[in-house]
């Protein structure tokens, strides 16, 4: 979108009533027939304007979209979500967000697109991004917490989300598969993705890239069956901007609390009682190996535990579990 049609857009947003074609024009340095043909853009991107003679133009409804104008007014947080960069495509918004981290964005800053043409998974898998129905975001976060914590993010990512999820309407039924999914049904609805910049032995900032199946109405080819979206569980159609800044709010204030903890504790009840995997047998492809056994937790430091057929309970810090027939 036209970054002079989205300040037009934002301007009518606040203002909450008609603006005068003379006052856009003069605020915006253009003439009136220029702010007529931002307005037009905006409709065709489906914003409703109501446009009357002599009173001007009055925003009467928004389009879904997941741009700050319209996460905002959803938003109760003191950073996260300020500000919100939003782009119709990009390769991947954990990318662009590590670049603006880098440039010294400050932490709350959240990068998100229509479509990812190149959108990354773990393990070096890619994620499916098609255009204007889910959700693609990426957090910049500079927790001051020493390195070997870091990886306990995923984990309260994942508490949020399961937080966020389980309000909406529609009855979902979340679960967290440790450590960076979200399955609904025994299928993927959501995965996690962070990746740190660290700097000697402290986190420098890390992006913590989250994907939603939101309104995708199917998934064709290896995801059928594999993956979900809210609309194929609960039939409805959901407000991708509301959505994203449930996350946000659900989030901050336990990133808050997490960092003044020892560890994942004040969440860790939360995570076993809604965890995919417990009580499944699983195996873990580990560098010594494959390790094979039951899940019975998760350690307050953010490990899997497995116990084994001889009932040795293993801490598995890292990797993939597969559930085992
Ligand atoms: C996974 O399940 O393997 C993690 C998927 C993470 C996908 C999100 S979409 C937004 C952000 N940008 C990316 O390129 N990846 C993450």
């Amino acid at each position: 979108m036209h970054t002079v049609s989205l300040h037009i857009l934002q301007r009518l947003a606040a203002s909450g009533t008609f603006l005068s074609g003379a006052e856009l024009s003069a605020e915006f340095a253009m003439t009136r027939s220029a702010v007529w043909k931002h307005i037009r853009m905006l409709r065709t991107e489906g914003y409703g304007i109501d446009a009357r003679t002599g009173l001007g133009y009055r925003l009467v409804s928004m389009a879904g979209r997941p741009l700050g104008v319209e996460v905002g007014p959803h938003l109760s947080t003191g950073r996260f979500g300020r500000p919100i960069h939003w782009h119709r495509s990009l390769e991947s918004t954990n990318t662009t967000a590590r670049s603006l981290a880098a440039g010294g964005a400050e932490e709350g800053t959240v990068v998100v697109a229509e479509r990812q043409s190149a959108g990354r998974g773990r393990l070096g898998r890619s994620w499916d991004s098609p255009s204007g129905v889910n959700l693609y975001f990426s957090l910049v976060l500079r927790p001051r917490l020493p390195m070997e914590r870091i990886p306990q993010l995923t984990l309260l990512l994942a508490v949020a989300l399961h937080r966020a999820l389980t309000i909406l309407d529609g009855g979902l039924r979340p679960a967290i598969k440790w450590p960076n999914d979200i399955f609904v049904s025994g299928r993927k609805l959501c995965g996690i993705l962070c990746e740190m910049q660290s700097e000697a032995d402290r986190a420098h900032f890390v992006v913590a890239g989250i994907g939603i199946n939101v309104n995708q109405p199917a998934f064709e080819g290896e995801l059928e069956g594999t993956a979900t979206s809210i609309r194929m569980e609960t039939g409805r159609i959901t407000s991708r901007p509301a959505l994203l800044a449930s996350v946000l709010n659900h989030l901050e204030p336990i990133y808050d609390r997490w960092q003044q903890e020892d560890d994942l504790s004040f969440v860790q009840r939360e995570l076993e009682e809604n965890a995919f995997l417990q009580g499944r047998r699983v195996s873990v492809e580990r560098m010594r190996g494959t390790l094979e056994g039951t899940v019975t937790g998760i350690a307050p430091t953010g490990e899997l535990i497995i116990t084994t057929s001889d009932g040795t309970a293993c801490r598995v810090a890292s990797g993939e579990a597969r559930l085992r027939k």
